[in-house]
């Protein structure tokens, strides 16, 4: 078994951010689980797929392959092998991602490659259900959060450098609604694990959350 630091937290928390620093700080390898979610969400997109239809998805589910490899340290994630990672972040992909993480079949299909992943590496890994149902015996639990405005203003600035047309209200408006689904889903529902550290980074810089994170490893 490797040594596994889990973060959790809603969307814009920053969770990626922090976990790739703190994974070249400690020399585990980072897993971004919220990729596989949106690599089979692009395969839901190309099909054509409503994701309130929860057996066209699942059926849909049986002829997609997500898989992950790194190139240079960088996570890339391969939808039937092709390498799909660039297209990961359109808001139209979260959102599919988001909705179709709530059917069991879409989920099913990827705990596997999240546990094995685990098993053979050191790694931190994140998303919103690691602490309470992927590794339930990781080393270090971590829930990050911030308030929806700070992450609708970080999402906002993000979307701006890559010069993407975006209005922050809307922005909120997709978080809050995203939360919503995260945390009230009947399948691994966002919640904080009972013994994760909670980690509000409204008011922190990154420094300080990743040394605040980093105090927890090994
Ligand atoms: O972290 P992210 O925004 O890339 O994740 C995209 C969606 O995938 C998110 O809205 C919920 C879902 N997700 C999930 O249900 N479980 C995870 N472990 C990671 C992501």
């Amino acid at each position: 078994m490797g040594y596994n630091v889990a973060i959790d937290g809603p969307a814009g928390a920053g969770k990626s951010t922090i976990a790739k620093l703190v994974a070249k700080e400690k020399g585990y390898i980072y897993v971004d689980t919220g990729a596989m979610y949106r690599g089979l969400a692009i395969h839901f997109l190309n099909r054509g797929i409503d994701p309130e239809d929860r057996e066209a998805v699942a059926e849909a589910c049986r002829d997609a392959e997500v898989t992950i490899g790194y190139e240079d340290g960088v996570q890339q994630i391969y939808l039937n092998g092709e390498n799909v990672t660039s297209m990961l972040r359109a808001e139209e992909t979260g959102n599919m991602a988001s909705k179709t993480s709530a059917i069991p079949e879409v989920r099913e299909k990827l705990l596997e490659l999240q546990r094995s992943l685990a098993r053979e590496k050191d790694v931190i890994m994140d998303g919103r259900d690691i602490g309470t149902n992927i590794l339930p015996n990781a080393d270090v639990k971590i829930y990050l959060t911030a308030s929806v405005e700070t992450r609708a203003r970080r999402r906002y600035d993000e979307l701006q450098e890559k010069g993407e047309d975006c209005s922050l209200e809307e922005i909120s408006r997709d978080i809050r609604e995203r939360d919503e689904r995260d945390m009230t889903r009947e399948i691994a529902p966002l919640k904080k694990a009972d013994d994760a550290v909670l980690v509000d980074s409204s008011d922190m810089t990154i420094q300080q959350v990743v040394d605040e994170i980093c105090r927890y490893c090994r």
